[in-house]
């Protein structure tokens, strides 16, 4: 079994893109991403190491059914993942949205897998800085930084592939055993 595992939500199918990329760049040391609209939460818990991904879809929300999804997503499946012991884990968290048009919710739904990983004991890697990003408030937003690696694919896909890259060269060896 590869050592990573990747789970990510999506609606158009760009946070599914950049996990592909993602499990590319880490090579045999990842697992084949899994959408969670497919997964059990024993599948998660198999691994020591995750990244999980995810968009913001209402305003701040979740993707899932009650935001305008076309199937279910996190904001069916992290539910399921409620009171589940994560102490042991090393979790990574990346979340795409849109800073232009939502400031004031920007990638809030990595603050929210964030909250509910944290009370379940996951330690956490893959902090990012806030700079060179444009945006008034946000949930993923502790202490000045992200909580994971925050992705605009539609105002800022320029920078996504060198975000990405410095992002893993950063976690890389934070996930995988010595
Ligand atoms: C209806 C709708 C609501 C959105 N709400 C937010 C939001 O509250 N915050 C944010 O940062 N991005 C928001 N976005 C932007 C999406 O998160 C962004 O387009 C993302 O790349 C979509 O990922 P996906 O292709 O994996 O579904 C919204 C997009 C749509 C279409």
């Amino acid at each position: 079994m590869a050592a990573i595992g990747i789970f990510f939500g999506t609606d158009t199918g760009r946070t599914r893109k950049i996990a592909k990329l993602i499990a590319r760049k880490l090579g045999d040391a990842a697992a084949d991403p899994v959408n969670v609209a497919k997964a059990q939460p024993e599948d998660l818990l198999q691994y020591d190491a995750l990244i999980l991904g995810t968009p913001t879809y209402g305003e701040g929300a979740l993707p899932g059914l009650d935001f305008g999804c076309q199937g279910e997503s996190w904001h069916e499946f992290l539910p399921k993942l409620e009171g589940l012991d994560f102490s042991g884990k090393t979790v990574a968290l990346f979340g795409l949205g849109e800073q232009e048009k939502y400031p004031d919710v920007f990638v809030d739904a990595m603050g929210t897998l964030y909250d509910q990983l944290l009370a379940g004991g996951a330690r956490f890697v893959g902090e990012w800085s806030t700079e060179g990003y444009s945006f008034n408030a946000s949930t993923a937003v502790e202490d000045d930084k992200f909580v994971g690696l925050a992705l605009d694919l539609v105002t800022q896909n320029h920078l996504t592939e060198q975000r990405v890259e410095d992002w893993l060269a950063l976690i890389r060896p934070q996930l995988l055993p010595a």
